[in-house]
This record gives structure tokens, C-alpha cells and sequence, in this order.
């Protein structure tokens, strides 16, 4: 069994000084109110795992709001709390968050079993919770501060690596902790316990599965391509027989297979370029499991997974707007006739980030795959050196013919014909004396 100190020694080892401050102030606060404090969850998981987590759970056996409402008003914080369900958050004013729940009071064994009233509900709560691992307690108040509390075997768990269910019907009651269990067996590197793989694979098979709205569905997908190796989560949902559930069709045969990889290769090169264009890499895995379904089935699955109706109707659109300009690109590096880089810039430029990085995994056409990576790394920073003041004082008038030569200045640009601000003032000189 682990000792408290050798908690409050890895508090010091792996957390921010100020956050293990913060948790002592918060046993504080509890000693104050006399309710006993704890840290729940994936925090203390990740903690005992040397695992980087800033999301503190805390839990108060009693009143959690009257808890954080105190601590908050102590430490210059702010709450919001939600009264039915007895929760609240502690907002810093730096933006750092604390979660805290309250343990059920009401549940009583007997009035005679009182002293342990306190000590059940916090054992209820957790025994509410998907896996053992997530199960774990570490007191906060004063004198047991740092006690690690452990009912259902989860130290063990952690050390043998294992993501096990407390009860048999967890997968009927939460269907997306099938995903859950994945999630985080491939980043934990953790393996699902034999009896735990089995309900999985029952709850699939009683199609308890259906019974998940799209939204859910797709939470829960999201969450999977969003970690770090999310190749080995679709594995896990294609050996489970999990795919099917965004569309029918998809299957990991050996061609979907290649696709993965060679998306994922594209997405780390892309994040190995750290450019500043924020994008959803979800997606680019979304797209590729996608990519054999026709428009109008993609358009369906999006609908049905209740994707965010201005990101569906952005993907959808471009996930066919690229197809046809990809296909351009692909007939024009094919033929003889070399591409200038304004037209690469040109033909590109519109598309988001996602499809761009779909297409650059999907094409077969090394030409093609060069023009997309030299479009991230050298044409989309491009601008003309002169601006529409420039333009004025040429005597333009205002108007889209602006537009059209600051364009026309870029593309002499990207091909190298325009190297300095003198270069375009000329050749917006000769275009509009040949006007
Ligand atoms: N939980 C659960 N069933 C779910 C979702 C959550 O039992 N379907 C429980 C888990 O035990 C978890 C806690 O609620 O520890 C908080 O959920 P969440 O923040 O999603 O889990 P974390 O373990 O913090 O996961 P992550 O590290 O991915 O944030």
C-alpha cells in the first residue's frame, strides 16, 4: 500500500509547486468546514502514473457549492456552481480551474453505521465510475493529507496496467466507455482485462452500442483520433467491430490500413513544421476512415454523428471541392507542362488545412504530395511586398482591379519574376501602361 508521504513525495516530484499548495489549501478549507476533501480521478491516476494532469477533481463528502463558495471567497476566486447536481467550479483569476462534486449524503446503511456513512458515500461515488483505475482518492484535510484511498484494487490495476470495469453492466449503462476503455488503453498503454474485453464484445454484440446518439458517437471518436497515436485506437475499434458504427462500410482492410499511415505520416511532418495554422487533426484521420464513402454518405454520417453544422457543411463542401482541384492538379502534373508555383498557390489556396493533409496522404502522385508540402512551407507565407496604398499612388483607382493586380503581382512573385517592391511597381507600371 502506498504512504501518504509517499504521495505527498511525488506531489513534490511531478506537480507544480503551487499546485500542491492549492491542495492543501483546499484540505484547509475543508478542516474549516469540517467536511472531509478529496482528489478523485484521472488526476490521481496520472499523478501515481507520472503523468502530467493540471485537471483537479475534487470531491466533498457533504455540501460541495457551500465548499467551493468558501474557498473561493478565502483565495480571491470566483464559482459557478449548478445546484441540482451539486457541483461547481473554482475559477483562479489567472483562469486555472478546480472541478468539485459532492458526494452523495443521503445514502445511509444504517443509523448505526454513521462514522461510516462518510466513508461510503466517497466509496459509492467511485464505484459509479467506468474503470478502476479512475477510482482512486487522495484525502486532502490536515493531519490525512495525502492518503491514498483505494477500494476497488486500482493501485493494483495501475501497476499490472490493466483498464477493468467495477461491474459487469458498466458498458450497458454507458455505452461510450467501450470507447473510453480504448481511449485510454492505447495512451496509457495499458491492455483491456480479458473479462472487461469481453463485455465489451457482448455489449456490441446486443447492439447496446445503437442505443448511442451520433453526438455521443462522435465525442467519443473525436477523442480517440485526438490522441497521440490514434492509429492504434482505430485498430482496437476495428478489432472490436467498432468502425461499423460510423458507417457501415468501413473496414480496416489492408488499403485503409496504407491510408492511415500514410496520414499519419503527413500529420506529424505537418506538426514538425510547427506553422501557425490551428486545425482539427481529428478530421484528417475522419476523412481518410471516410474516404470510400460516396457525397452523399459522407454528408449522412456527418449528419447522423451531428457534426457542428458550419464545420459539416465546411467539410463536406471542401472534402469535394478538393477532390475536383486535386483532381486538376493531378491531370496537369501528369502531362508534360510544368506547374507554375502560382498556380499551385492559386489552386490550393481556398482549402482548409484538413483537406489538404487528406490529399496529400491520399494522392498516389509524388508531383502532387510535393506541391501540397511546398504550398505549407513556402507559398502560403507569400505576400506582395506593395499594398493597395502603393496602388493608389500608381493612381489605380479604388476597385476589384486592386484585387486582381495585387494577385498579379503574388503570382510573379511565387514564381520568382518579382524579387524586390521595385520588380512590382514595375509590373503593375507595364500592365496598366498596356491597359
Ligand atoms: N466517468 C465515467 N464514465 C464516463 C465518463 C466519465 O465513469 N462515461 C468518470 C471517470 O471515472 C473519470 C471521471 O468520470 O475519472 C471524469 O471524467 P473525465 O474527465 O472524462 O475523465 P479523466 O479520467 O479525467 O480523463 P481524461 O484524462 O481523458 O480527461
Amino acid at each position: 500500500q502506498v504512504k501518504s508521504r509517499e504521495v505527498e513525495a511525488l506531489m513534490n516530484k511531478h506537480l507544480p509547486k503551487r499546485t500542491t499548495a492549492i491542495l492543501h489549501d483546499l484540505g484547509r478549507t475543508g478542516d474549516q468546514l469540517d467536511l472531509t476533501v478529496y482528489a478523485v480521478g484521472g488526476f490521481v491516476r496520472d499523478l501515481l502514473l507520472d503523468i502530467q494532469n493540471m485537471d483537479i477533481d475534487v470531491t466533498v463528502d457533504g455540501d460541495g457549492i457551500l465548499f467551493a463558495e468558501t474557498f473561493a471567497a478565502q483565495f480571491g476566486c470566483r464559482v459557478k456552481s449548478h445546484q441540482k447536481f451539486g457541483t461547481a467550479v473554482i475559477v483562479f483569476p489567472d483562469g486555472f480551474k478546480i472541478d468539485v462534486a459532492s458526494t452523495r449524503l443521503e445514502y445511509y446503511v444504517s443509523p448505526g453505521a454513521l462514522p461510516t456513512v462518510e466513508r461510503s458515500s466517497l466509496k459509492m461515488d467511485l464505484y459509479r465510475r467506468d474503470f478502476t483505475v479512475n477510482t482512486l482518492a487522495i484525502a486532502l484535510n490536515g493531519e490525512s493529507f495525502g492518503r491514498l484511498i483505494d477500494y476497488f484494487g486500482a493501485y493494483r490495476d495501475l501497476q499490472s496496467r490493466v483498464i477493468r470495469v467495477l461491474h459487469n453492466l458498466s458498458f450497458v449503462e454507458d455505452p461510450t466507455r467501450v470507447f473510453r476503455a480504448i481511449r485510454f488503453e492505447q495512451r496509457l498503454n495499458f491492455k483491456i482485462a480479458k473479462h472487461t474485453e469481453d463485455l465489451i464484445k457482448n455489449a456490441v454484440k446486443m447492439e447496446f452500442l445503437e442505443k448511442l446518439g451520433g453526438r455521443r458517437l462522435l465525442s467519443e471518436l473525436v477523442q480517440i483520433l485526438r490522441e497521440k497515436e490514434p492509429l492504434k485506437g482505430i485498430g482496437r475499434m476495428a478489432s472490436l467491430g467498432l468502425l461499423r458504427f460510423i458507417h457501415p462500410s468501413i473496414e480496416l482492410t489492408p488499403a485503409m490500413q496504407g491510408a492511415l499511415d500514410e496520414t499519419r505520416y503527413v500529420v506529424s511532418w505537418f506538426d514538425l513544421l510547427y506553422l501557425e495554422r490551428p486545425y482539427e487533426r481529428w478530421s484528417v484521420y475522419f476523412l481518410t476512415l471516410c474516404e470510400g464513402l460516396s457525397e452523399e454518405q459522407f454528408l449522412g454520417t456527418c449528419t447522423r454523428l451531428a457534426v457542428a453544422e458550419h464545420y459539416k457543411e465546411r467539410l463536406v463542401e471542401m472534402r469535394k471541392e478538393g477532390e475536383r482541384l486535386i483532381a486538376a492538379l493531378e491531370r496537369k502534373v501528369a502531362g508534360s507542362e510544368k506547374v507554375e508555383n502560382s498556380e499551385i498557390y492559386f489552386t490550393l489556396r481556398g482549402l482548409p488545412v484538413e483537406v489538404l493533409l487528406y490529399h496529400m496522404a491520399k494522392s498516389r502522385s509524388a508531383e502532387v504530395k510535393r506541391c501540397i508540402s511546398l504550398y505549407f512551407t513556402k507559398l502560403d507565407g507569400m505576400h506582395p511586398q506593395i499594398r493597395g496604398e502603393d496602388l493608389k499612388e500608381l493612381g489605380v483607382a479604388p476597385g476589384p482591379l486592386y484585387r486582381e493586380l495585387l494577385d498579379l503581382v503574388l503570382s510573379a512573385r511565387l514564381n520568382g519574376k518579382a524579387a524586390s517592391r521595385e520588380d512590382e511597381i514595375r509590373l503593375v507600371r507595364e500592365v496598366l501602361g498596356g491597359v
